[in-house]
């Protein structure tokens, strides 16, 4: 399988904070990775500095897409490049609606004039499967979005915007049932047409279950420190983290893993 992300010796940090602590990171065309980890452990911060967000100063390492050279990259090429990161948290934007975003998203990719029938019909239909109000398209970004809608408006942006490489941060969690279904489904439509590649940070296996997972990456502290295949997700939901934390160097004594670990002797 080609390789299509080439992540080599990757060190981040935020405000002198070193956060990632060399991460060295393949995915094959097509391939479905899951990133786990505990909270705090670098995983945002790993799809921020893949995307090219200026808050992480890289201090060593490189980032290869398709043979390309990003680490030092911006954001808007990256993207345009075929990197999709559908974030945790999806901001606020007043003033710009979710069609017109998407719309010049996809211009800007393409480098081409997108006729405005042929987009809503395209924009509708997609809404439609995702269960989506179509008048949202005409709503501002995200403004006033329950987060239930938020995750599926990241996902509308997914499936219009087809992507090589899509990193989902968290995108099921915080979501009801229903709500985790139709993200589910967007993914799973995503792999169907467009064939990508999908990293995916996740807690639950809800979002995993439609998909063939290739392999599952541990990231503790800003590393990583195990890499399996699709069991050791199940491994981790029934037994937690606790294997791959050395609490020798943590130096959080209020850790709740730390304080299991000296009550148990
Ligand atoms: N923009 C930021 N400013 C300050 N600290 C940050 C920022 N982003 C991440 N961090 C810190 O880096 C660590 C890792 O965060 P994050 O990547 O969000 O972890 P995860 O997604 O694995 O829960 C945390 O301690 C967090 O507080
Ligand atoms: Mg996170």
């Amino acid at each position: 399988m080609a390789e299509l992300l080439r992540i080599e010796g990757l060190k981040a940090s935020v405000d002198d904070v070193s956060i990632l602590n060399g991460i060295d990171l393949s995915v094959g065309s097509g391939e479905v990775h899951v990133i786990m980890g505990p909270n705090g452990a670098g995983k945002s911060t790993l799809g921020s500095c893949i995307i090219g967000d200026p808050r992480y100063v890289k201090n060593a390492g490189k980032i290869y897409f398709k043979g390309e050279d990003i680490t030092d990259e911006e954001t808007d090429k990256i993207a345009r490049m075929g990197i999709f990161l559908s974030f945790q948290n999806p901001i606020e934007v007043p003033g710009i609606t979710l069609a017109n975003f998407i719309r010049t998203a996809l211009e800007l990719k393409t480098g081409t004039r997108i006729r405005m029938w042929d987009f809503r019909k395209e924009l509708e239909k997609t809404m439609t499967l995702l269960n989506m109000d179509t008048a949202y398209a005409d709503r501002d970004l995200n403004v006033g979005f329950s987060g239930g809608e938020k995750k599926k408006a990241e996902i509308l942006q997914l499936l219009m915007l087809k992507p090589e490489l899509a990193i989902l941060d968290e995108t099921d969690s915080g979501l009801d049932v229903d709500a985790v279904h139709i993200v589910s489904k967007g993914v799973e439509e995503y792999k169907k047409q467009v064939g990508g590649a999908l990293m995916i940070i996740t807690h639950s296996t809800r979002i995993l279950e439609a998909l063939s997972v290739d392999k599952t990456h541990v990231l503790v502290d800003g590393r990583i420190v195990d890499d399996g295949d699709a069991s050791l997700v199940d491994e981790i939901n029934s037994k937690g983290f606790e294997r791959f934390i050395n609490c020798n160097d943590c130096k959080n004594e209020d850790c709740e893993v730390k304080q299991q670990l000296k009550a148990k002797g």
